[in-house]
Parts: structure tokens; C-alpha cells; sequence
């Protein structure tokens, strides 16, 4: 099978796999920074870490390729517009202008009311193709009492259904 098919079988196979949406948050220092995303994923808990896939073309991207640290906001079912605004409705500051925009002691913007704002030191990353992969090395964690998150699937958003009954997982 050549390229061509296998990209569009793999974007065929994505729109089955169901990931909540978060908004990255960075800051060069003079600049703020934000964008929707969902190649976003736990690395390990030892040490607590993640990582983030970035499009090299992404405006965050420059600010995270010289070593910003930055923010995984997972985003609630009624922050859509958040997530609509953060992927290309407008551009640049102006996404702050919706949405509970604090700033932590670093100085990286997190969402206030996400389900969770997960706060990283950047500890590496390494370029892939048209992305780079950033590792975060989790600081701090502001997370909210209700577990409704905003998820896209098939191309769409929609949020989690209640658990199967008979297949649900404790913990
Ligand atoms: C649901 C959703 C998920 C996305 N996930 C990613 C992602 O994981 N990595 C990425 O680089 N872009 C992702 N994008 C695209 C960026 O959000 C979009 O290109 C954004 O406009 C980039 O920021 P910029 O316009 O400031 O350059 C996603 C877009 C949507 C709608």
C-alpha cells in the first residue's frame, strides 16, 4: 500500500479513536500562546509526565521549540467554543479574551475552570515528520469536582456517555 492510501486510511482509522480535547497554553515571555489539541497523553507517572504533539507550522510552536514550558488544559463539554476559538477561528491574543485565563507563578496561562489544568516544566522533545513531540514534567494540577469532558470523535465534538454497567472499571 503506498503513502497516499496509508494517510488516508490512518485519518479513516483516527476519526475512531476518541480523545478529549485540551487547549495548550504557553508564553514566550512577551507573548501568549494557545491552541487545541488532542495528541496530548500521559507518558509516566514515574515521574509524573506527559507529552504534547505539536505541528511545526503551529504558532506555539516557536516558543515551545526554544524550551517555554506550558499548560495541558483539558477542556469540559461546554467549552467548545474555547476549543473552536483555539484552532484557527482567530488568531494570536485574542483567544484569551474568552474563557477563565490565569497565570501561574512561572507565568504560563492556565484555564481556570478546566476539568484540569495540568502545569509542566518542559523536560525535552524531539521532531517527528511535520511535528514535534514535547515532554512536560508535570509541576502542578488545578482539577475540577466534575468528570464531563469535551471529546472529539469522528470529526465532531461530543462528550462521554454514562459507563456500560456491566463492564465498568473501578478506580
Ligand atoms: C479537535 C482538534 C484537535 C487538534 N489537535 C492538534 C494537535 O494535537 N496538534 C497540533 O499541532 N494541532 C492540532 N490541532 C490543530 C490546531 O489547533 C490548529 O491548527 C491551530 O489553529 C494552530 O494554532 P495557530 O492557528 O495559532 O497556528 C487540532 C485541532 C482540533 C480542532
Amino acid at each position: 500500500m503506498n503513502d497516499i492510501n496509508l494517510k488516508a486510511d490512518m485519518l479513516q482509522a483516527m476519526r475512531r479513536l476518541a480523545k478529549s480535547v485540551t487547549i495548550i497554553s504557553t508564553s514566550n515571555g512577551s507573548e501568549r500562546f494557545a491552541m487545541a489539541a488532542t495528541a496530548v497523553d500521559s507518558l509516566s507517572t514515574e515521574p509524573p509526565s506527559l507529552l504534547i504533539c505539536i505541528n511545526k507550522t503551529a504558532s506555539p510552536h516557536a516558543a515551545l521549540a526554544t524550551g517555554a514550558d506550558f499548560c495541558v488544559n483539558i477542556l469540559g463539554v461546554e467549552q467548545q467554543d474555547l476549543a473552536h476559538l483555539c484552532s484557527g477561528a482567530i488568531k494570536g491574543e485574542a483567544r484569551f479574551d474568552r474563557g477563565n485565563w490565569l497565570t501561574s507563578a512561572g507565568g504560563i496561562p492556565y484555564l481556570g475552570d478546566a476539568q484540569s489544568a495540568i502545569l509542566c516544566r518542559q523536560d525535552g522533545h524531539f521532531s517527528y515528520g511535520t511535528h514535534t513531540v514535547f515532554i512536560g514534567r508535570i509541576l502542578q494540577i488545578h482539577t475540577s469536582e466534575a468528570i464531563t469532558p469535551l471529546v472529539y470523535l469522528d470529526g465532531t465534538y461530543t462528550t462521554t456517555a454514562k459507563p456500560v454497567p456491566s463492564f465498568a472499571v473501578a478506580g
